[in-house]
């Protein structure tokens, strides 16, 4: 399966030569690499757009926060796609897919291979904005993800370490939008769109606020 993935890196897409050549490597019949290759949908099986867009709407994203329709909707309605459409300047390719196993921070969608979570449909047309914005400042054209389109557009860069800090590309981090300003583009960076930390809870810690319950002896020095 890294193999799969790593041809589809090169290629963009999982083409019978990338299974061939996936079974060749590992002395196993092809027909043993064509069941896994077309069972797992994250081995696409058609060329992609530069931008991949992976809409969950299983039932925990169909009901979280706005839930996923809306999302769905929002994405068609800005991009005039429908899942399993690709726009015509090959930008985007737009999938529905099933759990991502972010369920904790639903609706959430998948571009390329950052998440974008806790989404709205205004967040998500504004992600949406910023993906073409970044894709015209830089001159990227469409084409295959993974295939030069992240580093062209700056996307891919988390937050995390390196809040706030001048990257090598030249980009200043944005903190107050989660996001990175390049080129004169904002772009937000993958994780909730809440505003909150990873999956920690949105009104606030509701356990594990003091030290748990114990029966041992504790040392009094306090140095544990
Ligand atoms: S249901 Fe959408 S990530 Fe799990």
């Amino acid at each position: 399966m890294p193999l799969l993935d790593l041809g589809q890196r090169q290629l963009g897409f999982t083409s019978i030569s990338v299974m061939n050549e996936v079974a060749k490597l590992l002395e196993m019949p092809p027909m043993r690499v064509y069941e896994v290759a077309t069972f797992y949908t994250m081995y696409n099986r058609d060329p992609v757009g530069r931008f991949h867009l992976q809409a969950c709407t299983t039932t925990p994203c169909q009901l979280g926060g706005c839930g996923s329709d809306k999302i769905m909707a929002a994405i068609e309605d800005h991009l005039g796609i429908h899942p399993g459409q690709t726009t015509e300047d090959r930008m985007f390719t737009f999938s529905e897919v099933e759990c991502l196993g972010a369920c904790v921070n639903a609706p959430m969608v998948q571009i390329n291979d950052d998440y974008y979570e806790d989404l709205t449909p205004e967040s998500m047309v504004t992600l949406l904005k910023a993906l073409q914005a970044s894709a015209h400042a830089t001159g990227a054209a469409g084409g295959t993800a993974g295939l030069g389109g992240e580093s062209e557009t700056g996307m891919g860069q988390r937050t995390g370490e390196g809040r706030g800090q001048h990257g090598n590309s030249g980009e200043v981090e944005d903190q107050a939008a989660r996001g990175y300003v390049g080129k004169g583009v904002k772009l937000l960076s993958p994780g909730p769109m809440s505003g909150r930390r990873t999956c920690e809870p949105l009104a606030g810690l509701t356990s594990l606020k003091e030290e748990p319950w114990g029966n041992e002896k504790l040392r009094t020095d306090g140095a544990l």
